[in-house]
């Protein structure tokens, strides 16, 4: 049924050529002439297998958990029992992955087994190895969290919208689900649910599965994921919040002092859910509902099936961030249905989703709306790149090997941007309609499986002529470093007058400091920028030498510094805090800096603002340290690592 030997001939010469030129991982012995199909079975049987952030092994697979579980407030600990009900066939002994977890009791069908735990590793934790048998038909272990699981943030009341009732949320992407749920820590291991949480009576519990639109009087909430997951995408949220409904199918959960404003900005839901089946295929989660977290969620959004996590600093009140609730929607597809087989794979769930988004945001904003986001995708490709390239040029391969390394390592520019475009040019090369016939059999065919890079690019060359494949040059765009010469180059029609304005800007002589005499672009049509325009517009400012002089123009122009907008305070402030610029009114200036990054904790934001205050003088670096001091406390376990290195760096 493939067409395949003629064109892996030469694709494999590539690979070949890849190799020897860049370095690639070398396969032992020499490179036959065969065909992707080694490529692709050496590569199934490692992710299958050999998953190198999970102990768990392929032999003793799971299949369902029973999760019953107590959520202590108080101590800020979740007592539960994990009951885990293993494939019919499996090997005698089943291993799972835990991290920072206080195991109890074991039970093999319901009698008490005795289990090891191996001495723990920071990065993977310990395997919790049980002999069970190969008759085991249940493993239930009885457990609670400590202080150490990195996956769990315990949000105190005070600090929450209302301050009524603490906020509990759990982030297990990437290898984190085991520092709550002793669990087979793989993509590759998939599994369905039912669960049973307690939680204080004033508070609601939702997970990724079925959940409750109000608060009960019990406080005992029952949950089910009829769809396989794997863990990564277990999920649960306990806090004070109410629930509107958006559409047939979606709502939004957030607190309650919140959650109006939450359903205005995501009103458009539904209709991003109808244009993205009309594109690849049904959603086959059900219902789509989101959840506000408090602003120390460390990431725009995360996936979570059924229960999209949200960062609040998107509900701005113009609906201008909602391209992340397309991205996240679109994980339904790219990600929770085809899923990456280990964290080496990760662009086949980020990029691919990065591709999906832009294709839902161009039905329903218009493709002039899409080209912004895109330029500004290729913005970021370009300059990521460009510093990978100095500090760690490996990184900059779409197939990662992050064997022994943190898969947050491969959280970067590669895996979004450059698996974006590299689709794009697929795109471009195909043509819209075969392309998009494809993607649709593709997200059909694989729909709850695991998708191994090699597996991908079989199905690619199958689709392909060897004329296509060589054009885009495919496996040069996967295996080798640094980004490809034929990149596509996103154009912006809005952007062009963006553009002129920074020109403009930049053209004013430094000493000019006479905001009158200054010619600025018209109001009438900056007044219709939007978000993007404005993010383009300051990058432009910095990437072309803008001087303090220059940003007190355009300050006083704009009120960048005053910006109640999350997304352009972050690239305002990441700009101007390299230099010695500090605001109309010092003071001031100050404390929007000190007030933003101690209430915020999105990765995205807070990374590069101490990082420009790093790179600034030594006054700059101390204010830096100062607040980190402060802030460090209220910031997720993944922020702190993250700026903890950060600031290991820079001393
Ligand atoms: N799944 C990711 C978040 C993630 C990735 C968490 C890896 C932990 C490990 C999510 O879908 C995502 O990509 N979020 C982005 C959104 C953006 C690209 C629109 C984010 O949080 O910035
Ligand atoms: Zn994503």
């Amino acid at each position: 049924m493939r067409r395949l030997p003629a064109l892996l001939f030469s694709a494999l010469s590539t690979l070949f050529f890849v190799q020897c030129t860049t370095e690639a991982p070398q396969a032992s012995g020499p490179i036959r002439s065969n065909t992707i199909d080694v490529a692709v079975d050496t590569s199934v049987r490692e992710a299958l297998f050999v998953d190198p952030h999970s102990y768990s092994t392929a032999e003793a697979k799971v299949v369902a958990l029973d999760w019953d579980a107590e959520v202590d407030f108080s101590q800020e600990i979740i007592r539960a029992t994990a009951h885990w009900t293993l494939a019919e066939l499996h090997a005698d002994t089943v291993v799972f992955d835990s991290k920072a977890l206080d195991i109890k009791e074991v039970r093999v069908d319901g009698k008490v087994a005795n289990f090891t735990l191996s001495t723990p590793d920071d990065l993977l934790g310990s395997a919790l190895t049980i002999a069970a048998g190969a008759q085991a038909k249940v493993i239930s272990i009885d457990y609670q969290t400590t202080s150490g699981a990195e996956a769990l943030q315990w949000y105190p009341r005070e600090l929450t919208e209302g301050k009524r009732q603490p906020f509990l949320f759990t982030q297990s992407q990437a290898i984190l689900a085991r520092t709550w749920v002793p669990c087979q820590d793989r993509s590759g291991v998939r599994f369905t649910y039912t669960a049973k949480v307690k939680v204080p009576k004033e508070t609601l519990a939702l997970m990724s599965a079925s959940n409750p639109s109000s608060k009960n009087e019990t406080g005992v909430y029952e949950f089910s994921m009829p769809q396989p997951i794997p863990s990564y995408l277990l999920a649960l949220g306990v806090g004070d919040l109410e629930f509107i409904p958006i559409g047939e199918r979606s709502g939004v959960y957030a607190e309650p002092e919140m959650v109006r404003n939450a359903a205005f900005e995501f009103s458009r839901t539904e209709d991003m859910i109808t244009q993205a089946e009309e594109l690849y295929g049904p959603y086959y989660w059900g219902r789509y509902d989101m959840l506000v977290l408090p602003p120390s969620f460390p990431f725009g959004g995360m996936e979570n099936p059924r229960l999209t996590f949200l960062t609040p600093t998107v509900v701005v009140g113009d609906r201008s961030l909602v391209s992340l609730i397309a991205h996240e929607l679109a994980h339904s597809w790219s990600g929770n249905l085809v899923t990456n087989a280990t964290w080496n794979d990760f662009w086949i769930n980020e990029g691919f989703t990065v591709y999906f988004e832009m294709r839902i945001m161009e039905r329903l904003y218009g493709a002039d709306y899409a080209d912004m986001l895109e330029a500004l995708s290729y913005d970021d490709l370009v300059k990521g790149v460009a510093e990978m390239m100095e500090n760690d040029p490996e990184a900059t391969r779409m197939k990662q090997d992050l064997a022994g390394r943190n898969p947050d390592d491969g959280v970067n520019v590669i895996a979004y941007d450059k698996g974006f475009h590299f689709l794009k040019l697929c795109e471009n090369t195909l043509g819209r309609e075969r392309w998009d016939a494809f993607l649709k059999s593709y997200f059909e065919e694989y729909k709850f499986k695991t998708m191994v890079t090699e597996v991908f690019l079989r199905e690619l060359a199958t689709e392909m002529t060897d004329e296509e494949w060589n054009s885009i040059g495919v496996v040069e765009w996967v295996y080798a470093k640094g980004l490809p010469t034929n990149c596509p180059l996103p154009i912006s029609n809005r952007f062009v007058m963006v553009d002129e304005a920074v020109k403009m800007m930049l053209s004013v002589a430094p000493e000019a400091k006479d905001v009158k005499s200054f010619v600025y672009v018209d109001q009438a049509q900056t007044i219709r920028w939007s978000t993007h325009e404005w993010l383009r517009y300051i990058r432009g400012l910095e990437a072309g030498g803008a001087t303090v002089e220059h940003y007190a123009l355009a300050d006083a122009n704009y009120g960048f510094s005053g910006s109640r907008n999350p997304e352009i305070i972050a690239a305002w402030f990441s700009a101007v805090l390299r230099t010695e610029f500090d605001g109309h009114d010092p003071d001031i200036f100050k404390s929007t800096v000190n007030i933003f990054l101690t209430s915020v904790g999105r990765r995205k934001f807070i990374v590069p603002m101490y990082q420009s205050m790093l790179e600034g003088d030594e006054d700059r670096q101390n204010w830096a340290k100062k607040i980190y001091m402060d802030a460090r406390s209220s910031y997720h376990p993944l922020a702190q690592q993250t700026l903890d290195a950060v600031f290991a760096q820079n001393m």
